[in-house]
């Protein structure tokens, strides 16, 4: 898809955040950087814990009350000192570097509309969240009501939006049929007032892609939305968010690991490891001919057939990635990829590689991009 950087729906900028935990802060996003154009998809792939649900709950500004209230059942003196700080830096108006010590929660900015999210009060994202920007959760078991049908659900979040009650009964009823049929869910007309136990998994997810668009969002993300469904119910959902996308040109941030879906589903992607996106650029050119070692590592250890057979007729072997992801309340000061890169050297412990754009439209986060061999 051509980019066009006039209409830039989200850009996030240096976006860092750190929870608390028993162990001590968990670096799970830093200082991550990326936009996502109107009517543009762009994927966040990557291993577990990488930091692609921090992420979204980051934008969401969502991440400093969930991770506080993690924290705050584990509770320690440390992590409520910790967060006590946080409160007297943002008071101060500093971030923790001017601070002169790392803090839990979220800095950087999120850019929506003109406007940086990340200092918005909890009045004004409520407006924004669920209306413009809005969230397709992982599973679906805890996030229908199970004693409600699908017809009040859906519409409910648009009457919870509607604060000068301007909307008709009328319209919002056409609305949820039209989203409910926007998704293919069949039979709406009789299955409306149905509860979401009669609905399948793949079904269920598909209510919450519609729950998701009938405010007509400007941004939609979906945190791992074909995740603990098979691979036909997989391609159904995939395929009604690509309707979904053609028709309301809407701006979507879709977070996987999984290769397929982000190959159907985004022109652009960002492969995360250990908080950090370290190559970012067209889903074809990433997935197909990836230039950091991580994504390369990624990709051999869970393959396509088309992979399988290219890596047989080389002779080489399918293998996964060599040892663990780094500790995340650990400090790292060199790559975060170091402790598992075949083509480490002395600097890559050293020191963290910039972020570059290494081609148009395209970055790497690698010191030894240029020396590296063909994939
Ligand atoms: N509420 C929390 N409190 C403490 N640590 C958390 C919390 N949520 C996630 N983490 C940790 O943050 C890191 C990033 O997690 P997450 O953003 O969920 O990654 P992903 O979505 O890529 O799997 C992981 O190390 C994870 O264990
Ligand atoms: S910076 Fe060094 S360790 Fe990191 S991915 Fe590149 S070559 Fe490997
Ligand atoms: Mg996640």
């Amino acid at each position: 898809m051509v980019v066009n950087e006039n209409e830039v729906t989200l850009k996030v900028e240096n976006l860092r955040a750190f929870h608390t935990s028993k162990k001590g802060l968990v670096r799970a996003v830093n200082g991550v950087s990326f936009k996502v154009h109107r009517g543009e998809s762009v994927g966040l792939f990557g291993e577990s814990g990488a930091g692609k649900t921090s992420i979204a709950m980051a934008i969401l500004g969502m991440f400093d009350d969930l991770s506080r209230c993690y924290s705050s059942t584990a509770a320690n003196e440390e992590t409520k000192r910790l967060w006590a700080l946080r409160d007297e830096a943002r008071k101060k108006g500093l971030t923790s570097t001017e601070f002169g010590k790392d803090l839990p929660g979220v800095e950087g900015h999120v850019w929506f509309k003109g406007r940086d999210l990340l200092t918005l009060d909890d009045k004004e994202l409520r407006k924004i969240r669920g209306s413009e920007i809005t969230y397709v959760p992982q599973g679906t078991t805890k996030s229908l009501n199970p004693y409600s049908n699908i017809e009040e659900q859906t519409a409910e979040v648009l009457w919870a939006h509607d604060e000068d009650d301007e909307l008709e009964e009328w319209q919002v009823m056409k609305r949820v049929l039209q989203t409910l049929d926007l998704v293919e869910l069949s039979d709406v007309d009789l299955r409306k007032g149905m509860k979401p136990p009669q609905f399948s998994v793949g079904e269920d997810q598909r209510v919450l892609i519609a729950m998701a668009l009938i405010s007509l969002p400007a941004l939609m993300i979906a945190d791992e939305p074909t995740t603990s469904v098979d691979v036909g119910l997989q391609h159904r959902i995939l395929n009604a968010i690509q309707i979904v996308r053609n028709e309301l040109d809407l701006a979507m941030l879709l977070i996987s690991n999984n290769q397929g879906t982000i190959a159907s589903t985004c022109d652009r992607v960002g492969v995360m490891t250990a908080g950090h996106i370290v190559e970012f650029g067209d889903t074809e050119r990433v997935l197909n001919k990836p230039g950091h070692p991580f994504t390369r590592a990624f990709i051999m250890s869970n393959p396509s057939m088309e992979l399988i057979r290219k890596i047989r007729e080389k002779g080489q072997k399918i293998r996964g990635i060599p040892g663990k992801p780094p500790d995340p309340t650990q400090k790292i000061m060199g790559c975060p990829f170091a402790e598992r890169c075949d083509f480490v050297k002395d600097i890559c412990r050293e020191k963290i590689p910039d972020y570059r754009e290494v081609e148009s439209n395209y970055w790497i986060l690698c010191h030894r991009y240029e020396e590296l061999p063909e994939w």
